[in-house]
């Protein structure tokens, strides 16, 4: 009796261990930033820090005496996340929560005036902050841009050529994109830069497994890292992009359903990297040393990545123009 009851017991202590192990395996190809050099008197600016990937971010700068700053829509969340790492970090670098929404081109510029009157440097901007939302529920920013454009790319276009001042009195400063390998399913259609079609596509119950606005933005991301890097070439700011891995953070809240949990739990164990694990490459590029005056590259796990689609120069001068003129106009204008 006593033998079969430690027998029960056992199987699924070893099923759990076992699978522990494979976790452990797995995560071996992740990549861990090695780089530890103190970071005192550098201030480094996130958008979207209170949660997930850029949260562990910012904690990690924060524990090497980084100053950083939250850039956040909702400003609660922003004191919150600082709170929660100064009481873990109590001798860190300074954390300063504030409020930017990238889904308005007012709040961005009010965002930028605030930070110019506080601080005559920002060391590294880290693009963070994203959206993935199901295409049939058709959001618009406040000016009017498919949501997934509107926030993952177009904001954070018009962001950081506010702050390329504040970046080159800092140099040798750091622009650090975060993208996703999910740009290699993106297509940029100038056509329809808002996905009218798409949308209506989705709205009718015929979505394809990969949301077309949230990848398609992160293309425009790596267009982006590739514009500026010619833009900013000799200024002494380097540009990179980089990819997470797929990371089990509040990304997908809109997307999710509760059955998703029991059919992901798998993909979860071999897959899904934690937010901490997640945050390693944008680490790295935000701050190792012997990427210095490397610009261009596309990073994920630590290390260069080679993105598989062919990016094309007229594309990423149009991207560029379009941009321009989007952001001048303030809405979503028809473009020839
Ligand atoms: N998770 C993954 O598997 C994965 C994979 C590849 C790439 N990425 C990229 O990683 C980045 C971070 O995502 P995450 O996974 O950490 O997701 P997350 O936990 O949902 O964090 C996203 C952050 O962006 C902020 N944000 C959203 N809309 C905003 C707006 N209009 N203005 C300002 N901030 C806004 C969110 O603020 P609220 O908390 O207020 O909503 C949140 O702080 C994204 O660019 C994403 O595309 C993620
Ligand atoms: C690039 O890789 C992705 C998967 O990582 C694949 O779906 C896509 O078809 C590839 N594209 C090309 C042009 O090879
Ligand atoms: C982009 O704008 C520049 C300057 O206005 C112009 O010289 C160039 O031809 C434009 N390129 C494209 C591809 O639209």
């Amino acid at each position: 009796m006593v033998a079969a009851s430690v027998l029960y017991a056992a199987v699924p202590v070893s099923v759990i261990v076992a699978l522990g192990l494979l976790r452990k395996w797995r995560s071996r190809k992740w990549g861990k930033c090695a780089s530890n050099t103190c970071l005192r008197g550098k201030t480094f600016l996130i958008t979207g820090a209170n949660s997930g990937i850029g949260l562990e971010t910012a904690r990690a700068l924060v524990t090497r005496k980084a100053r950083v700053i939250f850039a956040c829509r909702d400003i609660a969340k922003a004191k919150a996340a600082v709170a929660e790492i100064r009481k873990k970090q109590p001798t860190g670098g300074e954390l300063i929560p504030m409020h930017l929404d990238l889904e308005s081109l007012d709040s961005i510029e009010k965002f930028v005036e605030v930070v110019k009157a506080g601080f005559h440097k920002i060391d590294v901007l880290i693009n963070n902050a994203g959206v993935y939302v199901p295409l049939n529920q058709d959001l618009k920013t406040k000016d009017g841009f498919e949501i997934h454009f509107g926030v993952n790319y177009l904001g954070h276009f018009h962001l950081t050529n506010l702050l390329l001042d504040h970046l080159k009195r800092a140099t040798p400063s750091r622009i650090v994109i975060v993208s996703s390998t999910l740009h290699e399913r993106g297509q940029i259609n100038f056509a329809d830069l808002n996905l009218k079609a798409e949308i209506e596509h989705a709205k009718r119950g015929k979505s394809g497994r990969h949301n077309p606005g949230y990848c398609n933005s992160k293309l425009m991301n790596c267009y982006h890292m590739k514009a500026l890097t010619e833009r900013l070439s000799g200024s002494g700011i380097d540009v990179s992009a980089c990819c997470p891995g797929f990371c089990s953070t509040g990304l997908f809240r809109n997307a999710i359903r509760w059955y998703h949990y029991i059919l992901m739990a798998p993909v979860y164990l071999l897959f899904m990297r934690s937010a901490k694990q997640g945050a390693e490459t944008v680490v790295y590029c935000a701050s190792e040393y012997s990427i210095e005056g490397v610009s261009g590259r596309f990073y994920r796990d630590c290390a260069e990545y080679e993105s598989n689609y062919s990016f094309d120069k007229e594309v990423e001068t149009k991207l560029w123009n379009i941009s321009e003129e989007l952001v001048k106009a303030r809405k979503p204008i028809p473009i020839a």
